[in-house]
């Protein structure tokens, strides 16, 4: 049973996928703007990001914001905040690759408590809350089990062009390389964390993100039986940007691997 809250967030997030749905149908009619080199915003993510917040002020009125589009939004209620990334993965979308997310997550007194990540595309699902475990379209997710990084497949999200940390993000690369079976490049770092928490992918590593882009995330892969670190020590990715995340027996390989990279 899923608490009121989390179903004002699916409610809203399921309204708001289908301007998505119809906006992906329509990709050359879409206004798309450059933020940065390599970051782009779309007219459909300035949209839900505004529906987003209309949609869940007029339940939780008071609650503050965090919003890829909007950033601070700040609310009368000192202790809950809506994190919010109205479509990540904005250049796949654009390129009309199906790999894209809207994703939300609730904090309380500065604890993830609800989350919700949904590819509008494939219509999955994926959402948690603390305590309560996490769930694919209504199938408990657990994180993957296998205990030596030899085995793993690992999603690992390299930076755009001009980005930052490039040469880390190649010694990074080159050592995983010589030890993971495979490595995947998404463009989507909330849902390479879905992933994680599903089983699919053994580990996600990502650097100089944002807490919109895994704030959602971070409680799946919890909720999951999975953990999240800073790849360089124990702080927390919300506070850092950078994010591993995978089981208990992978965490101090994958930590290994990278420290080797940070010596080359
Ligand atoms: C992007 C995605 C991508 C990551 C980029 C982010 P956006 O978010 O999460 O996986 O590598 O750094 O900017 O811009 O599509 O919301």
């Amino acid at each position: 049973m899923s608490s009121p809250v989390l179903t004002v967030m699916t409610a809203a997030v399921r309204k708001a996928a289908r301007s998505l749905q119809r906006d992906y149908g329509e990709l050359a009619n879409l206004q798309v703007s450059q933020k940065a080199p390599g970051d782009y915003v779309t007219a459909a993510d300035q949209r839900v990001d505004k529906f987003l917040r209309e949609e869940l002020a007029k339940v939780r009125p008071g609650y503050a914001f965090l919003t890829e589009e909007t950033g601070v939004v700040p609310g009368t209620d000192p202790e809950h905040r809506f994190i919010i990334d109205p479509i990540d993965g904005t250049m796949n979308f654009m390129h009309s690759v199906p790999f894209f997310a809207i994703t939300i997550a609730l904090e309380r007194k500065g604890e993830l408590v609800a989350a919700i990540t949904y590819n509008p595309i494939t219509d999955e699902m994926y959402s948690a809350e603390k305590g309560g475990g996490a769930f694919l379209n209504n199938k408990r997710m657990r994180v993957a089990q296998r205990r030596d990084i030899h085995d793993t497949l690992v999603s690992y999200e390299m930076p755009h062009r001009g980005g930052k940390d490039l040469p880390l993000s190649r010694a990074e690369l080159s050592v995983l390389q010589g030890r993971v079976v495979g490595i995947r490049g998404t463009g989507s770092a909330a849902l390479s964390l879905a992933y994680v928490a599903a089983g699919r992918f053994d580990a996600m590593v990502c650097r100089n993100i944002n807490q919109w882009d895994i704030a959602a995330g971070i409680l799946l892969v919890k909720e999951a039986g999975g953990f999240t670190s800073d790849p360089d020590g124990d702080k927390n990715p919300m506070d850092t940007g950078n994010i591993l995340a995978t089981n208990a027996d992978l965490l101090p390989q994958f930590k290994d691997a990278l420290s080797k990279a940070r010596e080359t």
